[in-house]
């Protein structure tokens, strides 16, 4: 007989009041460098800081290319260079912020199937889940608590 499954994804909503002061200096990193975006051909700005184990904050914005797949995204790029220039340091925590060109306003993001494949690997390199933050454009801030929740059934989940 056929069974049906449901996956069940969560998340939590948090006012930036209700983030804890380190979760803010990640989501500011990412605002900070947001305006360094090279994004030319799509005018969407992102900007994205991890917070590693020793506490040390690092973040990228996404750089495009005239060869339209050859551009990087915010977060993909910040977690190579940490895996470059870290290897042996965990990642605790994600924020990813976005800004159309000109805008005031915070836009909503969420991080592509790349990059979610590129969460999921360092959080199979290190044993440990990445928090991640994601801004909306009505204030409010997504915590998930690991790739899990934004990629359900991944590659390796029936492995074994
Ligand atoms: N982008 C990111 O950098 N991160 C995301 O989470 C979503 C998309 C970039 C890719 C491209 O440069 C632009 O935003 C528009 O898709």
């Amino acid at each position: 007989m056929s069974k049906k499954i449901q996956f069940v994804t969560e998340y939590e909503e948090l006012a930036w009041e209700e983030l804890p002061e380190s979760s803010q200096q990640v989501m500011m990193k990412a605002r900070l460098i947001a305006e360094t975006a090279y994004a030319p051909y799509s005018d969407f700005q992102v900007g994205a800081a991890i917070r590693l184990t020793s506490g040390e904050i690092l973040q990228s914005s996404n750089q495009e290319n005239v060869s339209f797949p050859v551009g990087i995204c915010a977060e993909r790029l910040v977690l190579g260079y940490a895996g470059a220039n870290f290897p042996e340091q965990a990642v605790e925590e994600l924020a990813i912020v976005a800004k159309r060109k000109g805008d005031e306003v915070w836009a909503s993001v969420s991080p592509c199937g790349l990059c979610r494949q590129s969460i999921n690997e360092v959080e199979l390199r290190f044993q440990k889940q990445i928090s991640i933050l994601i801004q909306k454009s009505d204030g409010i801030v997504i915590r998930f608590s690991g790739i899990r929740s934004l990629l359900p059934f991944k590659f390796e989940d029936l492995n074994g």
